[in-house]
C-alpha cells in the first residue's frame, strides 16, 4: 500500500525502535523519567523557549494552551479551517468554556493577515459581546494544503496582538515542514508566539507524542492541566526516546518529502479535470479538487484503494500527504493509478 492519507501513518525507523528498547525510564508524574526530561530540554533549546512539556497528542497540547490562555466566556480567533477549531472536537468549548471566532483568509491561503484578524477582535466592546481571549495560528496549515506563515507575518501578528495584551498560540504540528519550506529555524517561526505545540508524530515520524513550549510558569501550569486531562504518563521515556531521534534526525528528510509532494502536484496538474496549483504546494500536503472529474472524491479514493493507493477524500477534494515511508517510485505509482482512475480527458 502507498499510504498518502497522512504523515501520521509512518512506522518508527529502526533507529527509533532501538532507542525505545534501550531507553532509560522513570516515573514522569514524579518528573523522574530521564529520557522525557532530556527530550523536553532539547526541544526547549531548539525552539529557544524557557520550557517544554511532552504530551501524548497534538490536540492535548493545543487544548491545554487554549485553557491556560483564556477565561470561560471568551473567544478564540482562528482561521476558519484551523485544526483547533475543526478537528479537536469542541474541546475549546467543553474544556476551556470558549468559542471560536472563525476568520476567512481572503486570498484562500489559510494564512491570515493582521487586518483580517483585527476585524474579528472584540475588546472594549459592549459588555454583552464576548471578548477575545486568544489568537490561534497554524503553521504549516493542514487543511489549507500545507501553506506556510513567514517569520515576518508571525512577528507582525504577535507584536500587534501583544500591544493589545492578547496572547498568541501557534499550532505548529508541522512547524518543521514550515521551517524547511521557508529556510528558517523553528525558533524564528515560534519565538514571537506565547506558546507553541509541535508534533513528533507527524512528518518527524515518531510513533507517539507532541511538545508544548512556552515560559516556565506556563509549562508548570500546563503540567497540571495535562494531568487533569489524564495525560500524566509514567515510564513514557520509551516514547520520548523515539521522539529524540525524530527531533534530531527526521528534519533532514523533509526536503525529500516536499519534493515528492511537488512532483505529485505537478503530475496531477497535467490531468485536465483536476484543479490544483503546484506553485502553492510548498510542504508535504497536496490537496486537489476533483469536482470536474464526474466522480466524487470518495469514489476516487475507493478505486485508488483497490489499486494499492490510499488518500483521503474531503468534500470535493482529495488530500495526499507525503512522508518518509513513501518513496519517489511510490509517488510515480500513485500518479499512474490516479491517471487511470480519473482519466486524461475532462468530464463533459
Ligand atoms: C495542524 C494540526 N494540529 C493538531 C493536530 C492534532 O494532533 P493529534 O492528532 O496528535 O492530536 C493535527 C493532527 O493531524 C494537525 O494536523
Amino acid at each position: 500500500m502507498i499510504d498518502l492519507r497522512s504523515d501520521t501513518v509512518t512506522k518508527p525507523t529502526p533507529a527509533m525502535r532501538r532507542a525505545m528498547a534501550d531507553a532509560e525510564v522513570g516515573d514522569d508524574v514524579y518528573g523522574e523519567d530521564p529520557t522525557i526530561n532530556l527530550l523536553q530540554e532539547r526541544a526547549a533549546e531548539l525552539f529557544e523557549k524557557e520550557a517544554a512539556l511532552f504530551v501524548p497528542t497534538g490536540s492535548m497540547g493545543n487544548q491545554t494552551a487554549v485553557k491556560l490562555h483564556t477565561k470561560p466566556g471568551q473567544e478564540v480567533v482562528i482561521e476558519e479551517r484551523g485544526h483547533i477549531y475543526n478537528f479537536e472536537m469542541a474541546t475549546m468549548s467543553a474544556f476551556a468554556g470558549t468559542i471560536a471566532r472563525p476568520v476567512k483568509s481572503n486570498d484562500g491561503s489559510g494564512i491570515l493577515t493582521w487586518d483580517e484578524i483585527s476585524g474579528a477582535l472584540h475588546f472594549n466592546s459592549a459588555y454583552y459581546v464576548a471578548p477575545t481571549g486568544l489568537i490561534a495560528i497554524e503553521n504549516s496549515h493542514n487543511l489549507a494544503g500545507g501553506s506556510v506563515m513567514s517569520r515576518e507575518r508571525t512577528e507582525d501578528i504577535c507584536t500587534r496582538a501583544h500591544e493589545r495584551n492578547l496572547p498568541v498560540h501557534l499550532d505548529g504540528a508541522r512547524i518543521f515542514n514550515a521551517a524547511t519550506a521557508l529556510n528558517e529555524s523553528v525558533a524564528n517561526l515560534a519565538r514571537p508566539a506565547d506558546s507553541v505545540m509541535f508534533c513528533l508524530s507527524k512528518g518527524l515520524g515518531a510513533p507517539v507524542g507532541s511538545m508544548l513550549l512556552g515560559e516556565k510558569a506556563f509549562i508548570d501550569e500546563a503540567r497540571a492541566i495535562r494531568k487533569m486531562l489524564g495525560g500524566g504518563m509514567r515510564q513514557a521515556g520509551v516514547l520520548a526516546a523515539a521522539g529524540l531521534i525524530a527531533l534530531e534526525e527526521s528534519p533532514k528528510g523533509l526536503p525529500e518529502d516536499h519534493a515528492n509532494a511537488k512532483r505529485l502536484a505537478e503530475g496531477l496538474a497535467e490531468l485536465p479535470s483536476v484543479r490544483i496549483d503546484p506553485e502553492k504546494v510548498v510542504t508535504n500536503i497536496v490537496i486537489f479538487d476533483v469536482s470536474e472529474t464526474g466522480q466524487t472524491a470518495d469514489a476516487i479514493c475507493a478505486q485508488l484503494r483497490e489499486r494499492g493507493v490510499l488518500a483521503s477524500g474531503f468534500g470535493s477534494s482529495i488530500r495526499a500527504v507525503t512522508h518518509y515511508d513513501v518513496s519517489r517510485d511510490g509517488i510515480e505509482t500513485a500518479l499512474r493509478e490516479l491517471r487511470s482512475v480519473i482519466g486524461n480527458t475532462p468530464h463533459v
